[in-house]
């Protein structure tokens, strides 16, 4: 199993360009099953979680054909399965997101119940109360999750938690429901809105993605498209924190500011320098970070996604920080690896209490998540000695190039 080394590294400097969003891209590929035309994707970013979504996708009967790196070409006027094996559904949860688009394309879809994670139960209640309020009939046997709709009828539908997956789920089998469908209480992440920008490029008819409120009329069929995956945001929060943790300058390229106001106040509350560009953000780090306080929420809140990685920043700034994780149950998996490498954090409920210390020291430590994957490294780059860090796997889910971009850099990581 690869493991990476990190060693202590002096203060991060240079530009930086970032990949496509992962948690974009999947979506718009579950997507892409609806299309019976040619579908171009741009900015796809070479993960291991895009190579098992465009594995669904050909098992489905779609055509995948990697034109060029980040350019994927899709096909799905031919899909003829509706049906996805366990053993792919197994290894992501987000290739539960086939199930929208084929009730919508088959009228049938037929799915292994997702796993849960390290960070939680990640239940899907709120997928299948959309679908159910569309019209289709759900079981559950032997593990199985099978949707059955002979037709989809457009209804106002509550969503009792701004789910990013159930409002893709949801717009997905509504994008070609008879009549109007309206999503209430609807996640607002960007991610959301690419999705919306996508379908209805193919020909959907959504307005209102963005807002709490998603209005969708059904059309009766969708084309094809070229679309261009937007950047992705907790990429770029965790290079803004890089800067800040290693008091180092970094201007990280291609991205849009809007997208991570959270991240850019909050490095701002610690007394770092964060200069925003047209599309360019520029974080220069100070010897003596704040500390301050997160809780995570719903966009346009704080991101879950960038938790671990600021707490790793709090591990070393002046004073007591806290965090609050209020959207997973169980996202302080990383606090006993960074104790590992003595931080001193306490945890209470759904609060972590983070003493900074003015240094941490290099460990064996374990990621447990791809997002505590991305907070070790950060600590790891600041800590004497080298910080071995195993199960990278979760890592090379979301991250694109991590090595060779910490590296041009000056960031000592290596895999081994
Ligand atoms: C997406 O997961 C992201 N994944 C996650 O990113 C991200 O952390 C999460 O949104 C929140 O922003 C992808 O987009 C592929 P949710 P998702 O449904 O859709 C509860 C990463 O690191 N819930 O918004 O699964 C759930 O238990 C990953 O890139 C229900 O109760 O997140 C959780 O507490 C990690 N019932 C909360 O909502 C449901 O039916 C947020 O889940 C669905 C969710």
């Amino acid at each position: 199993m690869d493991r990476f080394m990190v060693e202590k590294s002096p203060p991060l400097r240079g530009n930086i360009r970032i990949s496509g969003a992962k948690n974009s891209a999947l979506p718009i590929l579950a997507a892409s099953l609806l299309g019976t035309e040619d579908i171009i994707l741009e900015n796809v970013p070479k993960l291991k979680d895009v190579e098992v979504m465009c594995e669904v996708l050909s098992y489905l009967g779609a055509k995948v054909e990697l034109l060029d790196k980040g350019i994927i070409k899709i096909n799905s006027a031919n899909i003829n399965k509706h049906e996805t094996p366990y053993e792919l559904m197994s290894r992501m949860r987000a290739s539960f997101l086939v199930a929208g688009p084929l009730l919508t394309r088959l009228g049938r879809a037929k799915t292994s119940l997702p796993g849960g994670c390290a960070i939680g139960t990640r239940p899907i209640d709120l997928h299948l109360k959309g679908f159910r309020a569309l019209g289709a009939r759900i079981d559950v046997d032997h593990g199985n999750i099978g949707a059955h709709a002979d037709e989809l009828i457009g209804e106002r539908i509550y969503l009792d938690f701004p789910s990013v997956g159930a409002t893709e789920n949801v717009m997905m089998a509504a994008v070609m429901a008879e009549g109007e469908t309206i999503i209430d209480n609807a996640a607002m992440e960007p991610e959301i809105v690419d999705l919306s920008n996508f379908l209805n490029k193919l020909g959907g008819r959504i307005k209102g993605a963005g807002t709490s409120t998603i209005r969708i009329r059904g059309v009766k069929k969708l084309g094809g498209a070229t679309h261009s995956v937007i950047p992705d945001r907790i990429e770029v929060g965790t290079f803004m924190v890089a800067a800040a943790i290693t008091k180092g300058d970094i201007t990280i390229e291609k991205v849009i500011p809007s997208h991570v106001k959270p991240m850019i106040a909050k490095l701002r509350e610690t007394g770092c320098k964060v200069i925003e560009e047209e599309d360019n953000i520029r974080v220069i780090g100070i010897d003596e970070p704040k500390a301050i306080d997160i809780k995570t929420l719903p966009y346009p809140g704080f991101p879950t996604d960038m938790q671990p990685q600021f707490m790793a920043l709090m591990c070393v700034s002046k004073g007591t920080s806290v965090a609050i994780e209020t959207v997973f149950e169980n996202r302080f998996m990383h606090v006993d690896e960074l104790k590992r490498m003595g931080a001193d954090i306490k945890i209470d409920g759904r609060s972590a209490i983070i003493q900074g210390v003015d240094s941490l020291m290099s460990a064996p430590v374990k990621a447990s998540d791809l997002r505590a994957g991305a907070a070790l490294v950060l600590a790891g780059l600041i800590s004497d000695g080298i910080t071995e860090i195993s199960n990278i796997y979760h890592i090379d889910r979301g991250y694109e190039d991590l090595e060779e971009k910490f590296a041009k850099l000056g960031g000592k990581l290596y895999r081994a």
